[in-house]
């Protein structure tokens, strides 16, 4: 045991298929890597206790031997994998820091749990596979969310392109090309708990109208993955329109996203969505690289308090096909 470690995770974009796939459609989603949350991991001064100081919250956690009331998400989190592995609570401090914007679907818990469990597992000694992290970081994510797909924690604990359903085991997608995308910040914090709630709301109160709209999502998501193939950006664009006009009947776009969607389309872009829980948060742009300062240009005109460009692409690592390249962060 050393007692010392460190490890980041990135944020995640989802490009189609958001609360649809709470419902069991597929959903597309690709690591951002141009925001991510870190944890240090040092000795610390009081046995038996565990320090999270959240820099971003400007809070110190403390995970104690027995579990207290109303415990934060971080300190379950911790608790959870000491269990697993069978420890007791060993004498620590954590420091955690994030680059991910909050409430804002970019995956910021998500990335932030694993950050930290991973460099705590490192610290004790006992370094945790992919599949037992991803478990453990779901378990988590369920305290932020209540009824989380898990396509959050499997992007980010495998840190890789996924096509995601429910239940079902990981799988990548294949690109063509380089698809380069826009990412732009409403500026608008937004928890996704409370949007996928009145989602659950709507289907359950009218199912005749709202099942059809996700099962539209999952047809639009499908088609996605063959366009994603060919490397087809009008397709895909056209497709990112269809998606958010079904997330914004869903009541999950908002008058913010809405004026970055149509100002990105407005300018070339060949189509932009919602990315996430929505009602906040970030919107994704599907540009020709011709286009991207103008589309880049647009969005901030639009009120956009950030935009990040990622690009997906053929040929990488991770099963052959991953998103690569570097994000610039046009900021
Ligand atoms: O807002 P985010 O980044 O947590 O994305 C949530 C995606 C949803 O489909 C809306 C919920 C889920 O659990 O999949």
């Amino acid at each position: 045991m050393t007692l010392t470690a460190s490890a980041s995770a990135p944020g995640k974009i989802i490009l189609f298929g958001e609360h649809a796939v709470v419902y069991g459609q597929p959903a597309i989603a690709v690591p951002l890597t141009a925001v991510s949350a870190r944890a240090v991991v040092q000795p610390g001064q009081i046995p038996g206790r565990v320090l999270i100081v959240a820099a971003n919250l400007g809070r110190t956690l403390v995970v104690r031997p027995e579990p207290q009331d109303g415990e934060h998400a971080l300190v379950i989190a911790v608790r959870l994998l000491l269990e697993e592995l069978g420890l007791p609570v060993p004498g620590l401090q954590v420091t955690v820091h994030s680059t991910i914007p909050v409430a804002s679907g970019l995956g910021s818990g998500a990335a932030v749990t694993t950050a930290l469990l991973r460099a705590v597992a490192e610290a004790v000694g006992a370094p945790l596979d992919a599949e037992r992290l991803n478990g453990l970081v779901y378990e988590v994510e369920k305290l932020y969310h209540g009824t989380p797909s898990g396509i959050d924690n499997t992007v980010i604990v495998y840190e890789r392109p996924v096509f995601f359903v429910r239940g079902e085991p990981i799988e990548t997608f294949t690109a063509s090309g380089q698809i380069d995308v826009l990412v732009a910040d409403t500026g608008i914090s937004s928890p996704t708990r409370i949007a996928v709630g009145d989602v659950r709301e709507l289907v359950k109160s009218q199912p005749v109208v709202y099942s059809p709209v996700l099962e539209h999502i999952g047809a639009i998501t499908r088609e996605a993955r063959e366009a994603i193939a060919r490397g087809d950006v009008a397709a895909l664009g056209a497709l990112a329109v269809e998606n958010h006009r079904l997330l914004q009947q869903l009541t999950v776009s908002c008058e913010a996203l809405d004026r970055l969607v149509h100002a990105a389309i407005q300018v070339g872009a060949t189509g932009a969505k919602l990315s996430g829980g929505g009602r906040g948060g970030n919107m994704i742009a599907f540009v020709r690289r011709g286009d991207l300062a103008r589309v880049r240009d647009a969005l901030r005109q639009a009120g956009a308090v950030r935009v990040l460009h990622t690009t997906i692409q053929a040929g990488d690592h991770h099963a052959g096909i991953c998103q690569t390249g570097r994000l610039a962060d046009y900021r």
